[in-house]
């Protein structure tokens, strides 16, 4: 089977395209590159020992989408392309409903045109906003606080309806937690430029004393020691979910949602302790104020996934912590 990974250059769909070439299909992919680095393509194939098919290109343009979709037979698509960064998304949303919403429509455009009707879809826990109650499930109502989430409650929306119109699509949302981690070679991970807004890859750059120090953002939060809980999963559990979801849309025709986490909240200081205690480093750190839109607790019931996916998470706190680490003492030395 033919897999088309867009975004497969990026974080999630690098370890992604290793699982579906290690399990045997055959992948394509479309990135742009406006959040990656091309080597990472090379990357894949080493890591694998096998090909893949790149093409450089925008997925908001439908003439490359159609020069993909003549040429190479696509089973199914994997959708990951996208603007993920939610502060940037509330000063640049226009950029953001464009990028996200006219990349999907183009996408689904080519392919219906070409007959392809099975597409697992990358959506975010962001969608239930400040849950009510724990742990989520996928029922719950859905709200969101900024305009990154709300491409990603829009394109749940255009796949719904898409759906109802022609009850031949198979489609598969993906509401991921917090994904962490890298693949355990070192060779492909998260490389955020500059300075990053996410938790783990701050706490590796304080590691490797590319910054000073970790600012907590609260520790006045209604846990057991204040600071902040989520569901980390590790980006290899999360890449294996997506090939329960393609084994998935390619048995069924439907639409459903699973959420990929861990089923477990960890705080900011469990992460911290833990990174500590496994890689025998300091993260020294402070306590800052709160940050805005940041909600105390996040975490996923899982059993929808391990039901309909058969799919449930492995690797522990202690492997996203060792993983994450080793990709960036081994990227510095590479360098
Ligand atoms: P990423 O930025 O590392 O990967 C996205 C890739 O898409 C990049 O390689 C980028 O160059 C590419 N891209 C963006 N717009 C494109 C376009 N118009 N045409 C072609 N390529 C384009 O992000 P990621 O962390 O791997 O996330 C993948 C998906 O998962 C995104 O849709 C993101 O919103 C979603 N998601 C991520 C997280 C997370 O914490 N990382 C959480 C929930 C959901
Ligand atoms: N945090 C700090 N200091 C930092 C960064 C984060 O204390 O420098 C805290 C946050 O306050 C929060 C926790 O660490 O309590 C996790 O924060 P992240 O920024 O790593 O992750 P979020 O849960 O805020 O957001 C992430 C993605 C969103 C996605 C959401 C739900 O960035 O895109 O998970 O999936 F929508």
């Amino acid at each position: 089977m033919k897999i088309l990974v867009t975004g497969g250059v990026g974080y999630i769909g690098s370890h992604t395209c290793c699982e579906l070439l290690a399990n045997n299909y055959e992948v394509v992919i479309i990135d742009n590159l406006s959040n990656s680095s091309i080597d990472v393509v090379a990357k894949i194939e080493k890591i694998t020992g096998k090909k893949v098919t790149f093409y450089e290109g925008d997925v908001c343009k439908k003439e490359i989408l159609s020069k993909i979709f003549k040429q190479e037979k696509i089973d199914a698509v994997i959708h990951f392309a996208g603007y993920k960064a939610v502060g940037e998304s509330v000063e640049k949303p226009l950029m953001y409903y464009r990028n996200n919403i006219d990349s999907t429509l183009s996408l689904l455009e080519v392919m219906k045109e070409y007959n392809c009707k099975k597409i697992v879809f990358s959506s975010s826990a962001t969608v239930y906003g400040n849950p009510e109650t724990l742990p989520i499930t996928e029922d719950f109502p859905l709200h969101t606080t900024n305009p990154y989430g709300t491409t990603k409650l829009m394109i749940e929306q255009i796949l719904a309806d898409l759906y109802k119109a022609d009850n031949n699509w198979s489609i598969a949302i993906l509401r991921y937690f917090n994904p962490i981690g890298a693949h355990k070679s070192g060779i492909i991970g998260e490389n955020p430029n500059g300075i990053p807004n996410n938790l783990m890859p701050y706490i590796v750059k304080v590691a490797t004393k590319e910054l000073k120090e970790l600012n907590i953002f609260g520790n006045d939060y209604n846990t057991k020691d204040g600071t902040g809980i989520r569901d980390y999963i590790h980006v290899i559990d999360l890449a294996q979910g997506h090939i329960k979801a393609i084994e998935k849309i390619t048995k069924e025709k439907g639409i459903d949602t699973y959420n990929l986490g861990t089923g477990n909240g960890y705080s900011v200081l469990d992460l911290v302790n833990t990174f500590k205690m496994v890689n025998h480093v300091d993260i020294p750190y402070k306590i800052v104020e709160r940050r805005k839109g940041d909600i105390a607790i996040c975490y996923a019931s899982t059993k929808k996934a391990e039901k309909l996916l058969n799919w449930t998470a492995k690797l522990t706190l202690e492997d996203m912590c060792r993983d994450s680490y080793n990709y960036a003492i081994k990227n510095r030395k590479d360098k």
